[in-house]
């Protein structure tokens, strides 16, 4: 049986690769490679890759997640739609195996690739809480420069059909349901489920992918979330994308449902690309939530939503 353990790289394609090197660069990536019709970026961590984009009009390409063994990838092929396993053009190496998810979303399952060396970055910071002080004569000085990335955190995808998705998630991926959005005025209807990786155990992020209701025609992806050292950090790369002139979104806030502090920022395709610290980690036995979808179950703190936060493209 697939159990999913992590998501690796997402696939984007756009027009401009110097532009979205630019954006990405800004938004705290590292270039990993380039070829006329690749750019590879890649966090602090040891991820070889964490974000791929293809020359070509704009749009998504596919979400990669890491198997829970080589094995997985044999049994991944057999599946309605699938690739071969084949080997990873990219930085990294590695196998893969090429899932048509639903509405046709393609979701790599990925095994061997090659772990990088970590870059280094700054420590997260002491914090001289009110009632717990943690720095004396050490003063308080992080730098002003982008939200140095560690790794892809999350995917949120607008599917035709949530529900089913949620499903084939977890049958097919071995994802399991943290916690369902309904809408405020009818239980029944679902606006998005967050789905977690069942590592046992070992602490798994509060949502690796929330499935979302989307409406025909607005099939897309709505935004990848990448974590950063602390919401310092989140608060710093505010500033520094503010500073080169990219378009904010929504931030900066601490969301409700998984606890993040998070800021949300377009890319030069419009595509939403999100900050985040301080995450809840869950393990498998928790049980999962069902909450309305009102703007206090979105946030517990920030600035209003803004009317385009549910746009998958905003220009
Ligand atoms: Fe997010």
């Amino acid at each position: 049986m697939i159990k999913v353990q992590d998501i690796v790289y997402c696939i984007y394609r756009s027009p401009d690769l110097d532009k979205m090197a630019a954006f990405l660069t800004d938004f705290g990536m590292v270039e990993a490679g380039r070829e006329p019709n690749r750019l590879f970026m890649r966090g602090a961590g040891s991820h070889p890759v964490i974000n791929i984009t293809e020359k070509g009009p704009a749009g998504f390409v596919a979400v990669g997640m890491l198997a829970g063994s080589a094995a997985e990838l044999d049994e991944a092929a057999k599946l309605p739609g699938a690739s071969a396993v084949e080997t990873i053009d990219a930085p990294g190496g590695g196998k893969r195996v090429r899932l048509s998810g639903p509405d046709g979303f393609r979701f790599d399952l990925v095994h061997g690739m090659e772990p990088a060396k970590e870059l280094p970055v700054r420590a997260p910071l002491a914090i001289n809480y009110a009632w717990q002080k943690q720095r004396v004569v050490d003063l308080q000085r992080p730098d002003f420069e982008p939200a140095r990335i560690a790794r892809l955190g999350h995917c949120v995808l607008k599917f035709s059909d949530g529900d089913a998705a949620v499903r084939w998630l977890k049958g097919t991926l071995g994802m399991l349901v943290t916690d369902r959005l309904h809408l405020p005025d009818d239980r029944a209807k679902t606006l998005g489920t967050f789905m977690r990786l069942d590592r046992g155990e070992r602490p798994a992020d509060h949502h690796t992918i929330f499935a979302l209701q989307g409406q025909p025609g607005d099939l897309n992806v709505h935004h990848t979330s990448y974590e950063v050292q602390d919401p310092d950090a989140v608060h710093i790369g505010h500033q520094w994308l503010d500073k080169k002139g990219w378009m904010a979104e929504w931030g900066v806030g601490r969301h409700l449902l998984g606890s993040q502090v998070f800021d949300y920022w377009r890319s030069p395709d419009g595509y939403i690309f999100e900050h985040y610290a301080d995450g809840d980690l869950l393990t498998d036995k928790v049980q999962p939530g069902d909450y309305p979808a009102i703007p206090e179950n979105l946030a517990q703190w920030g600035p209003e939503l803004g009317p385009h936060f549910f746009d998958s493209v905003r220009l």
